[in-house]
């Protein structure tokens, strides 16, 4: 039988995707959608259960190690809703006793007077979008918080869930590596055990974009960038709290269990509106996607069960390509031993030596190739020169 990336790594997750937000912030390329009628929250929880439902019959008999609602703004989900959702999860696969049940959620106070609801209804973990603890920065990201409401949401996420975390985005136009220190430096003092720190990327389409390419967003030049990229590696170090992943920082022990399902290459179920998946199925690793439209997605899932627009077999090479890719992002790196299972043949010895020449990569004890604090800023052309 044809072995695939290995369900078993990392466990089995599922990522939930709602893909409605209150405004369009204008650097997001997610799938996000506002809506000015009322959303029929009812109607969307027959849908998601209708493709859990489907996705089970695909993948029975498995346990889920993670649950994670992403958006958009989950936090505009109702507690009832999630609630339903986490019932139908669990109707169609075993729960692990110790699963991680994750909401993102947007700081504003009406979300955060939920978190309690959302607690009682399954969720054990929440991720806020802080993005930045300075208001007139807020403003400019097109944020519907102000610093001080985002801090208060941090606070009720502390009083609510022992596991927690925030985003915040730098390398913003105008920021400064002193600056970006001192912010930090508050935010930390604010957090817990985990957070995700996102360099500013200009996504094609977004609003952002256009006043980038008009020359009315001057993003920090390459050297500000790196700085800023070392200042954070710096400050998160040394408070304990050092990348395990290029934008995930985490106490040993507290990463985000969900998101290392898909940087080790296990095996996730996509639900709902755009959600991506990877499903191990007779021994073929099938790569997934849904309709991301969100009223178009309701519709299919109506008439047919399922919203799935993708559904493909990966070849061995794709596999191992994909390994590697997700792996590398890892403070942790990848075993050299799967990902030659996978591509039939090791990986260019000559090129880990040029890469590990210029201080790139390393082969730590236990026989991992991982990308050192060097090489992170250059991590795609590393991937690049290791899959060709
Ligand atoms: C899809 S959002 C969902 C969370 C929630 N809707 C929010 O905005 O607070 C996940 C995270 O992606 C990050 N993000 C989105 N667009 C980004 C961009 N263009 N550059 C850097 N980070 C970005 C933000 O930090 C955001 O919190
Ligand atoms: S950043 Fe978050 S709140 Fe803003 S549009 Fe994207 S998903 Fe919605």
């Amino acid at each position: 039988m044809m072995t695939t990336a290995a369900a078993s790594e990392g466990g089995f997750g599922v990522y939930v995707h709602w893909p409605f937000c209150l405004s369009k912030c204008p650097y997001c390329d997610f799938n996000s959608h506002v809506r000015h009628a009322r959303i029929d929250q009812a109607r969307y929880v027959r849908a998601f259960s209708a493709e859990i439902s489907a996705t089970a019959a695909r993948v029975p008999g498995r346990t889920v190690s993670t649950i994670f609602f992403g958006g958009g703004t989950p936090s505009l989900m109702e507690p009832g809703t999630v609630a339903d959702i986490l019932d139908g999860i669990a109707r169609h696969w075993t729960i692990s006793p110790d699963v991680e049940v994750t909401l993102e959620a947007n700081p504003t106070s009406v979300e955060a007077t939920r978190f309690a609801d959302f607690r009682r209804a399954g969720v054990n973990r929440v991720s806020l979008g802080v993005q930045a603890l300075d208001d007139a920065a807020l403003g400019a990201l097109g944020r519907l918080h102000s610093a001080r409401e985002a801090l208060a949401a941090v606070d009720i996420a502390r009083r609510n869930f022992a596991r927690y975390s925030f985003d915040l985005i730098y390398a913003r136009p105008g920021q400064t590596p002193d600056g970006w220190r001192a912010e930090l430096e508050r935010a930390i003092a604010q957090a817990g055990d985990h957070l995700s720190l996102y360099q500013l990327t200009i996504e094609p389409g977004t609003p952002f974009a256009g006043l980038h390419a008009a020359g009315r967003l001057a993003t920090p030049d390459e050297d500000t960038a790196r700085a800023l990229f070392d200042v954070t590696q710096e400050v998160c170090g040394a408070h304990g709290l050092p990348a395990y992943e290029v934008s995930n920082h985490a106490r040993p022990g507290h990463e985000c269990r969900h998101n290392l399902v898909y940087w080790r290459y296990g095996e996730y179920a996509g639900i709902g509106p755009g959600a991506h998946g990877r499903l191990d199925i007779a021994g073929r690793r099938h790569a997934t996607a849904t309709e991301r439209h969100p009223e178009q997605w309701l519709m299919r899932v109506e008439a047919a069960g399922h919203g799935l627009v993708t559904d493909d077999v990966l070849t061995r090479a794709e596999q191992a390509d994909e390994l590697l890719l997700m792996g590398l992002r890892l403070a942790e790196g990848i075993e050299p031993g799967r990902y030659a299972a996978l591509a039939g043949k090791p990986l260019d010895a000559d090129r880990i030596a040029d890469l590990r020449a210029y201080g790139f990569v390393e082969i730590d004890p236990a026989g991992r190739l991982r990308v050192t604090p060097a090489g992170f800023p250059v991590l795609d052309a590393v991937v690049a020169d290791l899959a060709a």
